[in-house]
């Protein structure tokens, strides 16, 4: 990846000419949907994101089954996965505590991801604790984890805004993640999980975020509530960001984030991306068509624009 400096007259001059994406459509995507997929669907989505050419996807969490029943089937899932031939992509999976991290463990995923939320009140309706007491409790999640070999990602939630407090202080984000990276993780996702960010504002919240973290450490997980997702990830690309995170036909939201739609649609980036020369490894062709997958297995429409549109339509 080329390193990006600065070049006032034309700010995309020094976007990165490769970014990484880390599919969330399985766990974001089906945690969200109000009827279950059944084990074989979700095994259908991942192979054809992992047939698109997607290397990194998480694809179920291990939290409280009473939370999300939609992932109540994820020691099964990722056995089921396990079992059979697959290219070498990393997945990984969230893990709330201790007992999820056992949960992973037995399973054999290589990489969990933490989370907390910016806001007391999304992250006590989330996962029933303060911020305060989430992050001792990664005490027993993240050392350990890596004392097992995993790797760990990190995500700081609502930092865009809250569904019950409204608008969230950049710093006070930028504070979590910091403590996450300390921590151990090898990367924290700063999440708009309800699609509120404007340019602006992601303009101010990454510079911040890059005063204080690496540059490869800093991921977006931008929700299209309001379709300014791609406009915010173009904002982080002109600041050099270079790992995005999507999900396939813009599924995903959040069960305890009222009002929070979908991720920005991996096809729709993707098509943005290539279109602006910067390379994803991604076969976009077969990206649609995990999405047609997608929209047939969770049996509705799906809001992502490209799978519809098509990648060019060219007409005589
Ligand atoms: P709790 O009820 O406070 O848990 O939930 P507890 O520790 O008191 O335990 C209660 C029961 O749950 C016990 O069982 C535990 O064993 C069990 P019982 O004795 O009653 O039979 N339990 C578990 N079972 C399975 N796996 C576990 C586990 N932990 C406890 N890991 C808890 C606390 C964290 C478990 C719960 O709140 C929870 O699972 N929350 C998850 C919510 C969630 O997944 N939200 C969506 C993901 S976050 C998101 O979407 C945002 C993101 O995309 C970024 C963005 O968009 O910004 C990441
Ligand atoms: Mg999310």
């Amino acid at each position: 990846m080329s390193t990006p400096s600065h070049n006032a007259s034309d700010p995309l001059a020094f976007v990165p000419d490769r970014v990484s994406l880390y599919e969330v459509s399985p766990r974001d995507g089906l945690q969200n949907e109000s009827a279950t997929v059944p084990l074989s669907g979700k095994v259908r989505l991942i192979d054809a994101l992992v047939a698109a050419g997607l290397e990194r996807i998480e694809i179920t969490s291990f939290v409280s089954p009473k939370w999300i029943p939609q992932l109540a089937d994820a020691d099964e899932l990722t056995k089921t996965l396990r079992e059979r031939a697959m290219p070498p992509v990393t997945l990984s999976a969230l893990c709330p505590n201790s007992k999820g991290l056992e949960r992973a463990k037995k399973a054999n995923i290589k990489e969990i991801a933490v989370f907390v939320s910016a806001s007391e009140t999304h992250n006590k309706k989330n996962i029933n604790k303060t911020i305060d007491e989430s992050l001792a409790a990664f005490e027993q999640t993240i050392g350990p984890a890596r004392e097992a070999g995993m790797r760990v990602r990190g995500y700081v939630s609502t930092v865009w805004g809250c569904p019950y407090e409204g608008d969230i202080l950049p710093e006070r984000s930028i504070a979590i993640a910091k403590k996450l990276f300390d921590m151990g993780c090898y990367q924290i996702s700063f999440g708009d999980t309800i699609g509120a960010g404007t340019p602006k504002r992601t303009r101010e919240i990454i510079k911040r975020a890059l005063g204080v973290l690496p540059l490869s450490a800093i991921a977006m997980h931008m929700h299209d509530t309001r379709g300014t997702a791609l406009a915010n990830i173009v904002v982080g690309l002109e600041l050099g960001i270079r790992h995005f995170d999507a999900a396939v036909g813009g599924l995903g939201g959040c069960p305890y984030a009222p009002g929070a739609a979908g991720n920005v649609a991996t096809e729709d980036l993707v098509y943005m991306l290539h279109g602006m020369g910067i390379g994803t490894g991604i076969d976009l062709e077969r990206l649609v068509e995990a999405a047609r997958a997608a929209e047939s297995i969770v049996g509705r429409a799906l809001p992502g624009k490209v799978h519809r549109a098509g990648i060019r339509s060219l007409r005589a």
